[in-house]
């Protein structure tokens, strides 16, 4: 019999007042995600989620209807919780809201933006943090506080089957909404990403804007079987990270989106604070890797709600050859015609 997700947070949570918050918390986003799931079975009939708006977010990036319908329903799941602080990307600022909460949330209320209207996979992405007394004094402090001191994060994926992936810090767990039951139900416990990947997740069109340690890290796996790596590998691009991450928790792989030459880019496209750091807590949880090409991810601190980082996750192995690729230019430039015999470079 699955655990429900009620259940696994009561155990989870047991008496400890700041694990009681995490667990109402997880539990208050589960009921807005169900909300946000009936809004895009629904959307069709009524108004158009994927209508762009007028409006820029903090980003920069245009908003859709989605985008802010997604926003209200989580601010709304916030406010239910021990929350003190709202920080989102629809958002410029944080929102202060209950003065003696226990906890902060950073959110992307609705990842995949550009799928809303394509019927692809799209999600909401979180992370829960501790808020100590110095916060309270200065409220904007309080999301520079690097991954590491997340205290649970996840993504909900609105995609054939409503599904939670997330973390308390005991490893990376699957739930999926079960309209019979009402709730979520355990769909898979204690995720291990595969550490071999055969599979990599780059938005190619960018190629020419790479630096070029991740052009020839690329370019080695397109290689193939007659390459350096010596075995074929497939790609996948979905453009929603949330599918492209949970893909990936499912049968490895890896994900980049580097920082690149465009205007803006120099740090790529992800937002530290509520697309980076959920995800590589869970993947982190599941033995995985991720990292900025060469740092982790969880170490860095982020120097605003907004701040963007390049990204780098999945299995551990092949995350690592990346900060192989990035530390040892040398070592790349000397390896043509000879790479199938040089072990840096081999599976
Ligand atoms: P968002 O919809 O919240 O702006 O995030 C979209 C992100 C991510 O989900 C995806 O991997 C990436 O942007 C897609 O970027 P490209 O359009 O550059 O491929
Ligand atoms: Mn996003
Ligand atoms: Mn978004």
């Amino acid at each position: 019999m699955p655990s429900s997700l009620d259940a696994y947070l009561g155990s989870y949570a047991g008496t400890d007042p700041q694990r009681v918050a995490v667990a109402d918390t997880l539990r208050q986003l589960a009921g807005a995600a169900v909300k946000v799931r009936n809004t895009i079975i629904q959307g069709g009939s009524g108004e158009n989620l994927g209508a762009s708006r007028e409006a820029a977010n903090a980003g920069g990036d245009i908003q859709k209807e989605l985008d802010v319908v997604a926003d209200r329903v989580f601010l709304e799941a916030a406010r239910a919780s021990s929350i003190a602080f709202y920080g989102s990307e629809e958002q410029d600022e944080a929102v202060a809201l209950k003065a003696d909460g226990l906890l902060a949330i950073a959110i992307d209320p609705l990842d995949g933006s550009s799928n809303i209207e394509t019927n692809v996979s799209i999600g909401t992405i979180f992370s829960i943090l501790p808020v100590d007394a110095e916060h309270r004094s200065n409220p904007a402090s309080v999301f520079l506080q690097p991954g590491s001191r997340q205290l649970g994060a996840g993504f909900f994926i609105y995609g054939p089957q409503l599904l939670l992936v997330m973390s308390v810090g005991n490893g990376t767990h699957v739930f999926s909404f079960s309209p019979s039951f009402g709730g979520f139900v355990e769909l898979r416990s204690s995720l291990s990403i595969a550490e071999k990947a055969s599979e990599f997740a780059i938005n190619a069109s960018n190629y020419r804007h790479w630096d070029p340690a991740i052009r020839l890290y690329i370019d080695d796996c397109l290689a193939g079987a007659e390459g350096p790596r010596e075995r074929d590998f497939n790609m996948r691009w979905i453009a929603s990270m949330v599918a492209d991450a949970y893909r990936i928790f499912v049968r490895g792989g890896i994900f980049l989106y580097p920082g690149d030459g465009r205007k803006g880019y120099a740090k790529g496209r992800l937002r530290l604070v509520y697309e980076a750091n959920p995800i590589a807590y869970c993947v982190e949880q599941a033995g995985g890797g991720a990292t900025d090409g060469l740092n982790r991810i969880l170490d860095i601190v982020p120097d605003g709600l907004h701040a963007r980082t390049p990204l780098v996750f999945g299995s551990k192995r092949e995350v690592e050859r990346v900060g192989r690729y990035v530390t040892d230019p040398a070592a790349i430039g000397e390896r043509s015609p000879l790479f199938g015999k040089r072990s840096l470079f081999r599976a």
